[in-house]
């Protein structure tokens, strides 16, 4: 079947980034931030000085799409500020090098990161943070309309909601606070919503319309034994908490107009087991997986299937196209990542033949880089980067190798999917 799978014409085959993660020289909530390995994201990839170069190692992937983040803490000093001239200019000089190597870009107006005056001011708790962000949207698709059709208001809500006032694993470090995790959704949503207004009212440019939807994150949630009634239990309220309910406030109702795409990042599910979800980021041991057959990355457990499913289902309840916003694995066994992917891909295909509008595909990540509480330990990058050098130089992986022939066209073969 080597050779033999379609994609539609004109599908974006593309990398993603977020500023924090790569460009270092940041200040926002993250740049005093340690990780668990003693890591910190002060220079990360140095993407901020390297993007030319990174935009050449993107050609060399043959990569015709590149979602990035623009960082907002850059851009405004305080609220409704005019843009910091430099800092966007540097911004639209890192699009005008996509542009000459072909490569559309996706922009990114939120990806887990605040400028301080927002933290300062109580975050997304503070009903002002939705004005704020709705100017600073203006502002931006006035500089870039001509530049830039794809945009990203929000990537993963719930995980950025959940991690800083549910599990306390993102600053500020909430616990258990339901209502706050509740309020920052409705608070997103709502920005969503009316920045949604001013980047369709954008117009367009070279045959394209302006394009504007979240990513949402997407795992399911199970129980890992069949009699668990309890891990059922759990598994319904996390579905519930996480997947519906966000769901519901960014795309029920009237509010599907706001969006005119959805964008899904896809890494696998969470199984639960006495309460505790089977994955490595809980911290659950590589050996006791293995012997329980939870197949995982160095993240998450992997689960290919899901994949098709949930975009059938996200065609069949909201009818938006949908791009592939983040997929990938962390691994330093490159053909676990190799067979992981072309599971992936090979679900992905299926669910296009079955009708699902999908646009594209934006593997995680162009590099290895700063994967916030765990630091330099997570290997997702097409190209890898070696931060033990001060000149952090990058090599193209076998994975980098496999993902460019998937961009040219030579698409993967079942035979190495090892599916489930
Ligand atoms: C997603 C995030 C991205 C990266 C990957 C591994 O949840 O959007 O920044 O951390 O996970």
């Amino acid at each position: 079947m080597a050779g033999d799978l379609k994609f539609p014409e004109n599908f974006l085959w593309g990398t993603a980034t977020s500023p924090t993660q790569v460009e270092g020289h940041v200040i926002n909530e993250w740049t005093d931030y340690v990780a668990a390995d003693g890591g910190h994201c002060r220079v990360a990839c140095d993407h901020y000085h390297r993007y030319e170069e990174d935009v050449g190692w993107m050609s060399r992937l043959g990569v015709n799409a590149y979602r990035m983040g623009i960082e907002w803490s850059r851009l405004q000093s305080a609220p409704f500020a005019p843009l910091n001239q430099t800092e966007l200019a540097r911004y639209i000089h890192l699009l005008d090098c996509l542009k000459a190597a072909n490569i559309t870009p996706m922009v990114v107006l939120h990806h887990f990161s605040n400028p301080p005056w927002v933290t300062s001011s109580g975050g997304w708790l503070n009903p002002e943070t939705i004005p704020a962000f709705v100017d600073y949207t203006t502002k931006l698709v006035s500089a870039l309309k001509e530049r830039v059709y794809l945009w990203n208001t929000f990537n993963e809500p719930d995980t950025y909601a959940s991690l800083t006032y549910l599990l306390g694993g993102f600053p500020p470090f909430h616990k258990w606070h339901f209502a706050s995790y509740r309020k920052v959704i409705k608070h997103m949503a709502e920005a969503h919503a009316q920045a949604g207004r001013v980047i369709r009212r954008g117009g367009g440019f070279g045959g394209k319309t302006l394009e504007v939807g979240i990513a949402k994150n997407w795992t399911s949630f199970g129980a890992f034994q069949a009699f668990a009634l309890w891990d059922h239990l759990l598994a319904e309220i996390s579905h519930h908490a996480f997947n519906r309910f966000v769901l519901e406030e960014f795309l029920g109702g009237a509010r599907r107009e706001a969006s005119t795409f959805l964008g899904v990042n896809y890494y696998g599910r969470a199984r639960l087991n006495h309460f505790r979800a089977l994955v490595p980021t809980n911290g659950v041991s590589h050996e006791r997986l293995k012997q329980l057959g939870v197949v995982c990355d160095d993240m998450f457990e992997r689960h290919p299937t899901g994949f098709g499913k949930i975009l059938k289902k996200f065609h069949a309840r909201y009818g938006l196209p949908i791009y592939i916003t983040e997929h990938g694995a962390a691994s330093t066994d490159e053909d676990f990542r190799i067979r992981d992917l072309t599971a992936h891909l090979l679900e992905l295909h299926a669910a296009i033949n079955h009708g699902v509008d999908v646009r594209g595909f934006f593997y995680w990540s162009l590099l290895d880089n700063f994967e916030w509480q765990f630091g330099y330990t997570k290997k997702f990058g097409l190209l890898s980067v070696d931060f033990s050098d001060a000149n952090l130089p990058r090599k193209m992986t076998r994975v980098g190798d496999f993902y460019r022939s998937v961009c040219k066209g030579l698409k993967p073969s079942s035979e190495v999917a090892g599916r489930e």
